[in-house]
């Protein structure tokens, strides 16, 4: 069946969305996510009594499904008729919820009526390019938006954030009238990387609350865990989205294919909100010969990243070699962070490694370390030198015994010198 379209021009257009539908019949085909995936970032910003909007609503279970959990006044609209007639059918026991035959560009609702206003795939579908037709659709998308909403009230949209639409979110949204959000739904990511092949591209909720006027400009991200991190312009904000499509470009690249023996990928994972990385991510196949196990992480304890098994590419190789696994991740812990326990690092792994699968594994990702615990690195002094910048002297054990190493933080992962520690003669 030829359901996506031949250019992504026709997704704006309303017959291509009626024959879209009448293929499709009564069938959801979902953008982005459901409900299970979205539902942590929806219940946040969307409140039982809301009076929603959901626009573009397709044939999408989304607000069935928030019906069903207890939301009592939604509005569904759509410019196809045929998937409008489908779902009042489908709905017809959910009386009081709303589908309506509309154009989100042009709505006949009055100012102020709803709280939130919930987009899924809409815009994205509506702004294929940045022509100056779909620019000048997409203002009057944007100000039924503005206008329908009350103060206090949300815009709630799930996209792809594609650079042009982020930066048409942004030039409307990006002012002391609105607080501007976007926050990453892993969720959503790897659900649908689970369906498909693997491969998925980052998923964000935008969320945009209209205000009177504020005293300062409010634009935040969260790219990862719970911690939202304040932005100070948009373009900081642009950067860190693109810096995560970034990666997910590399990652699904290596989700399809093998690496050549002789080359390694180095990823650094960075939390929102610091300047240095986290984890540094050795990514090292192995194609050619026998591998016994298809893929593994293996977590370097603090302090024993410079040696040459797992400091040095070839001795990576080696390490792989010996454990034969045919995709190896050496996942080093990096200097200036502090780490709780092995299964604390596991958990702040977790996300990471499940992007790095390679084609073809499933199950369960087994991590390797070399004991128990994640290592001891204490900094026992912090300078710098005119000759050679930036260095430290820390602390470090191997194997039962203290090493104290002289470290140039331009060469993280070469010890300039080093010496074991007589017992008991430090603290
Ligand atoms: C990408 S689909 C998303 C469907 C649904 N929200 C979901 O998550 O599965 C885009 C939807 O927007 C609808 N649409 C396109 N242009 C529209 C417009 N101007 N006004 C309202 N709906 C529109 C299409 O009919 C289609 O159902």
């Amino acid at each position: 069946m030829n359901l996506l379209p031949k250019s992504c021009k026709e997704f704006s257009d309303k017959d291509y969305w009626n024959k879209f539908f009448k293929k499709r019949g009564n069938k959801a085909f979902e953008w982005y996510g459901e409900y299970l995936e979205l539902c942590s970032h929806l219940h946040k910003y969307i409140k039982l009594k809301d009076t929603i909007l959901i626009t573009g609503c397709g044939n999408s279970s989304l607000s069935a499904d928030l019906y069903d959990v207890g939301y009592e006044s939604i509005t569904n609209i759509d410019v196809s008729e045929v998937v409008i007639r489908q779902m009042n059918s489908i709905n017809a026991h959910r009386t009081n919820m709303k589908f309506i035959c509309m154009d989100a560009t042009n709505t006949a609702f009055g100012d102020d009526e709803f709280n939130v206003v919930l987009d899924k795939g809409t815009l994205d579908a509506l702004m294929p390019d940045d022509n100056e037709e779909t620019v000048a659709r997409i203002d009057k998308y944007f100000s039924e938006i503005k206008r329908v909403l009350k103060f206090g009230g949300r815009f709630v949209c799930i996209s792809l954030l594609q650079s042009h639409i982020l930066h048409k979110l942004l030039e409307t949204f990006c002012d002391k009238s609105w607080m501007f959000r976007v926050v990453r739904c892993h969720e959503a990511e790897e659900k649908n990387a689970e369906d498909g092949d693997g491969t998925t591209l980052p998923v964000f909720v935008v969320v945009a609350t209209k205000f009177k006027v504020m005293p300062q400009l409010i634009l935040e991200v969260c790219l990862a865990g719970e911690k939202m991190v304040r932005m100070s312009t948009a373009e900081e904000l642009a950067a860190y989205v693109k810096s995560a499509q970034d990666t997910a470009f590399v990652t699904n690249g290596l989700a399809k294919t093998n690496l050549h023996e002789d080359n390694e990928v180095t990823l650094d994972l960075i939390q929102p909100g610091e300047d240095t990385p986290r984890y540094t991510l050795f990514i090292v196949d192995q194609k050619h010969k026998q591998a016994v196990n298809k893929y593994a992480v293996f977590i370097v304890p603090q302090g024993r990243e410079s040696e040459w098994l797992f400091g040095t590419a070839a001795g990576r190789r080696q390490l792989q070699d010996s454990a034969r696994f045919g995709r190896l991740v050496v996942a080093v812990l990096r200097r200036g962070h502090s780490f709780g326990t092995l299964d604390a690092v596991k958990e702040e792994l977790a996300h990471a490694a499940k992007m790095l699968i390679p084609y073809g594994f499933s199950g369960m990702i087994p991590f390797l370390s070399l004991g128990s615990d994640v290592g001891r690195r204490v900094t026992v002094h912090e300078g710098t030198s005119p000759l050679s910048g930036g260095y430290i002297v820390e602390d470090v054990d191997v194997e039962a015994h203290t090493h104290r190493r002289l470290i140039f933080l331009d060469n993280q992962f070469l010890v300039q010198s080093e010496a074991r520690l007589k017992e008991g003669q430090y603290p």
